[in-house]
C-alpha cells in the first residue's frame, strides 16, 4: 500500500471591502470559457504556476514558502446593469499531493479577484491572495473558495488498492446572483457530481466583488513539499451551468510515489525473489563446496610442471571420491586408491601421502616429474602429482595384481611357484640397476621391501615408490638426519649414519632376495624357533651347509635347486653387514642371468647382527630400539606397517 490521499476540507473566506477596478477587456456577461487541460491556454500565471507539456496547470512545483497564481487572461464582468452581482457557476478539478503523509501544508483556492498581481502576497496560510498587513482589511475585493489540505494517512491503502496516483477531485461552484446563495460541491473525480452540496450558504457578494474582476487559482506552500495541480476548469457568468468537463481528456497527474504493481507481480515477486536468494544461496553452497573439496595447492614455480600435475578433482572422481571400497591398501606413506581416469580410462593407483612441511617440497616436486620421466619395465610407471594442503597425492599406473608381500605371506592367496619367484627377483633387480646406474641421475630407493614391488598382469615384479622416502628428507633440519626405511631392511651403516646410498638398497634387496626365497618376513615370523631375524636364521642354514632348509615350505619342494641356492647365497652377499662385501647392482643381475659365476660366500662364524654389532660402533642403538620395534609384525598382512621414518642415526 502506498501513496498518498488527502481529505479535503473546502472552507470560505469572505473577503470584503470596496474597491474600483478600470479594466477595459471584459469577458462578455453572457460568456463562458472551458478548459479540459490547459494546452495552449493563454492564462496569466505568475510565482509558481507553470502548464505542463500535456496541459496540466501546476499551481506549485515543490519550492517550499512561495506562491503561483494562474488567471482566465481577461477579466469577466461580474455586476450587470443594476449593479447587482451576476450568478455564476464553476467547475474545475483538481489534485493536492504531498509526500508526506502526516503533515498537512497550506492549500489553495479559486480565486475572483480584482487584479492578477497577487505575488506580493504572502504564501504560507494566506494562500498568496492576502498579506499580513492586509488581512482582513476591507477594499481587498477579493472572493476565495478555500481548499485546505489534511493529510489523512489512514487512508493510503485504498489509493494504492485501487491502482491510483493522488487523489483527483472536482468542485462546483454556483453562485445565484438573485437569491445570493453559495453553493459548493465536491466529489472525487470518478464519483458523478452529488445532488446536496457539501456547502449551502447565503452569501452576498454585492459588496466584494468588483464589476469586472479576473477569475483563477491562487496556491501557497509552507514547508513541506506541496504541489497543487488544476486539471480543468469551465466557467460561465449568467448562463447557467459551466460547462461539463470531459474528463478523458484531462492531463494526467506526475507519477508518484512507487510505480503501481500489479497483483500478480505483489504474489508473484516475492516468491521469485525468494526462489532467486535460494539458488544464489545453494549456488554459493555448491561453489564454496567445490571450492572446499577439490581445494589443491598451486604455486608459480609448479607451472613448468603443468603436464604431470593432475587436478584434484580429476582424482576425486576418478577415485569415485576416494571411497574405501576404492582402497588397494594402506602403506608406510599413505593410503593408496584405485581408480580410473576419466578422460583416457587409464586405470591409475592414488597414493595419498601426507606432508605437511612447505619446505623443500619444491626440490621434491622436481624429483618427482623427473622421476616420472623414468621409464623401465619393472618400474611402476609415476605418472604425476596433485598438491593439497599438507597433503600430496601421486599418481601411479596401476598395477592390477598388487603387491608381492601379500602372495608371500597371505596364506589367503595362491602360493607362487618358484619360476614366478625368480623371475620377479630378476626384475627387481634388472629396475633397481636401472635406478641406481642407467639413468643420467642415481635414484636410490630407500625402501625396497617386497610389499613396495608390485605385480603387473604378466606377475612381473616392478618396483614402485622409489624415491619417495626422499620426501621426508627434505625439509628436515639437515642436523638430524633421519633414517628411512623400514626395520628388517635396513642396513647397519644406514642406521648408524643415517646415509642412503646404492649400497644401502642392495642391503635392503638382499633381504627382499631371501623373503622371496623363504616365504618370510625378514623380521619375526618365527612363531617356534628362538631366531626371528631372517638373515640369521638363513645363515644358520647357510654355514650348516642346509641351505635349501630355508627355502619356502609352500613350494612343497617344487624348486629348481640350483637357482634357489643362488638366490639364498646372492641375499647373504647383498645384505652382508660390511658394505664394502655387498656386490653392485649390476654384479648382482650378471649373476642372475648367469652371466658370471657366483663366488663362494665365505662362512662367518659370527652372526650378522653380531657382526654388525662389532664392526658399528654406534650401532648399539639400533640393537637397543630393535626388540621393541619388532613387535610391530603383530599386523600379519602388510610388513608395511613397520615402516619407520623417525629413528634417529647415531651421534
Ligand atoms: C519552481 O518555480 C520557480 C519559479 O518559476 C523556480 O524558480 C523554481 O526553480 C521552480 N522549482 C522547481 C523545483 O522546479
Ligand atoms: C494572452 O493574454 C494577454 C492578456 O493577458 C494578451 O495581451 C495576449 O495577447 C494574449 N495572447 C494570446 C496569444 O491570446
Ligand atoms: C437587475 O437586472 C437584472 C437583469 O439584468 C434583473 O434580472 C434583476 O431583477 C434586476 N435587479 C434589480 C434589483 O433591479
Ligand atoms: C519530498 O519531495 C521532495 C521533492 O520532490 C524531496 O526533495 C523530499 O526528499 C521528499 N521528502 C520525503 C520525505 O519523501
Ligand atoms: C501587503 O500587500 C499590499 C498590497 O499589495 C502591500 O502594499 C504591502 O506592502 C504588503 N505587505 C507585506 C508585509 O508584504
Ligand atoms: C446585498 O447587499 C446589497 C448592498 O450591500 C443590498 O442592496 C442587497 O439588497 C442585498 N441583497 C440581498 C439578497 O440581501
Amino acid at each position: 500500500m502506498g501513496s498518498l490521499r488527502f481529505l479535503l476540507l473546502p472552507i470560505l473566506l469572505f473577503l470584503v471591502l470596496l474597491g474600483a477596478d478600470d479594466h477595459a477587456a471584459v469577458l462578455a456577461a453572457d460568456d463562458q470559457f472551458t478548459y479540459n487541460g490547459f494546452s495552449g491556454a493563454n492564462l496569466s500565471l505568475d510565482g509558481l504556476a507553470a502548464v505542463a507539456p500535456n496541459g496540466l496547470l501546476a499551481l506549485s512545483n515543490g519550492t517550499s514558502q512561495a506562491a503561483g497564481h494562474a488567471f482566465h487572461p481577461t477579466p469577466v464582468r461580474m455586476r450587470n446593469g443594476n449593479g447587482t452581482v451576476q450568478s455564476f457557476s464553476v467547475a474545475f478539478v483538481f489534485a493536492i499531493v504531498s509526500n508526506f503523509t502526516v503533515l498537512s501544508d497550506n492549500g489553495m483556492a479559486f480565486v475572483i479577484a480584482p487584479s492578477t498581481r497577487l505575488s506580493t502576497f504572502n504564501a504560507g496560510q494566506y494562500l498568496g491572495i492576502l498579506n499580513v498587513t492586509d488581512n482582513g482589511k476591507p477594499g481587498n475585493n477579493i472572493f476565495a473558495v478555500e481548499l485546505d489540505t489534511m493529510l489523512n494517512p489512514e487512508f493510503q491503502d485504498m489509493n494504492s488498492n485501487h491502482g491510483r496516483g493522488p487523489q483527483q477531485h472536482a468542485v462546483w461552484v454556483d453562485y445565484d446572483g438573485a437569491t445570493t446563495r453559495l453553493d459548493v460541491t465536491m466529489a472525487p473525480l470518478d464519483v458523478p457530481r452529488p445532488k446536496r452540496p457539501l456547502i449551502s450558504a447565503p452569501v452576498n457578494l454585492s459588496g466584494v466583488v468588483t464589476d469586472t474582476a479576473y477569475v483563477g487559482f491562487s496556491a501557497a506552500t509552507g514547508v513541506i513539499f506541496t504541489r497543487h495541480y488544476v486539471l480543468g476548469w469551465s466557467f460561465a457568468v449568467n448562463g447557467g451551468a459551466a460547462p461539463p468537463l470531459d474528463i478523458s481528456k484531462l492531463p494526467a497527474l506526475p507519477r508518484f510515489g512507487p510505480k503501481p504493481r500489479s497483483k500478480v507481480l505483489e504474489i508473484v515477486l516475492p516468491i521469485a525473489t525468494a526462489a532467486f536468494v535460494l539458488a544464489l544461496a545453494v549456488a554459493f553452497f555448491m561453489y564454496v563446496r567445490t571450492r572446499v573439496r577439490y581445494a589443491e595447492v598451486r604455486e608459480d614455480w609448479e607451472v613448468e610442471y603443468g603436464p604431470h600435475r593432475f587436478s584434484y578433482r580429476e582424482l576425486y572422481k576418478a577415485t569415485k571420491g576416494f571411497r574405501n571400497r576404492q582402497l588397494l591398501g594402506t602403506g608406510g606413506f599413505g593410503r593408496v586408491y584405485k581408480g580410473v581416469l576419466p578422460k583416457n580410462n587409464l586405470e591409475i593407483a592414488v597414493k595419498r601421502v601426507s606432508h605437511d612441511s612447505k619446505q623443500g617440497m619444491k626440490e621434491f616436486i622436481a624429483e618427482v616429474v623427473s622421476l616420472g620421466h623414468l621409464r623401465h619395465r619393472n618400474l611402476v610407471q609415476l605418472l604425476g602429482y596433485c598438491r593439497r594442503q599438507g597433503e600430496l597425492l601421486l599418481v601411479y599406473d596401476c598395477m592390477p595384481n598388487g603387491s608381492l608381500d601379500k602372495y608371500l605371506h597371505d596364506k589367503a592367496r595362491p602360493v607362487l611357484d618358484w619360476a614366478q619367484r625368480f623371475q620377479i627377483i630378476r626384475g627387481v633387480a634388472s629396475g633397481l640397476l636401472y635406478l641406481h646406474e642407467d639413468w643420467d641421475k642415481i635414484v636410490i630407493h630407500r625402501d625396497i621391501k617386497a610389499s613396495n614391488v608390485l605385480l603387473d598382469a604378466d606377475m612381473n615384479g616392478r618396483l614402485g615408490d622409489f624415491g619417495l622416502a626422499r620426501l621426508y628428507d627434505h625439509g628436515v633440519d639437515p642436523q638430524t638426519t633421519h633414517v628411512v626405511g623400514t626395520m628388517g631392511y635396513l642396513a647397519p651403516e644406514l642406521v648408524r649414519t643415517g646415509k642412503a646410498t646404492p649400497v644401502t638398497d642392495v642391503f635392503a634387496f638382499g633381504v627382499f632376495v631371501l623373503e622371496v626365497t623363504c616365504g618370510r618376513r625378514p623380521l619375526g615370523s618365527f612363531a617356534a624357533d628362538d631366531q626371528n631375524v631372517l638373515l640369521d636364521w638363513v645363515q644358520e642354514h647357510e654355514r650348516r651347509r642346509a641351505a635349501l632348509d630355508a627355502v619356502d615350505p609352500r613350494l612343497c619342494g617344487k624348486y629348481d635347486a640350483d637357482e634357489a641356492r643362488m638366490a639364498i647365497k646372492l641375499g647373504l652377499m647383498c645384505a652382508h653387514p660390511l658394505p664394502d662385501a655387498r656386490p653392485g647392482m649390476r654384479q648382482v643381475t650378471q649373476y642372475l642371468e648367469g652371466e658370471v659365476a657366483m663366488p663362494e660366500v665365505v662362512p662367518t662364524f659370527f652372526s650378522y647382527t653380531t657382526l654388525a654389532l662389532m664392526q658399528n660402533d654406534g650401532f648399539d642403538s639400533f640393537a637397543v630400539s630393535f626388540p621393541s620395534t619388532v613387535s610391530t609384525d603383530a599386523s600379519p598382512v602388510s610388513g608395511d606397517v613397520s615402516a619407520v621414518s623417525g629413528l634417529s642415526g647415531g651421534r
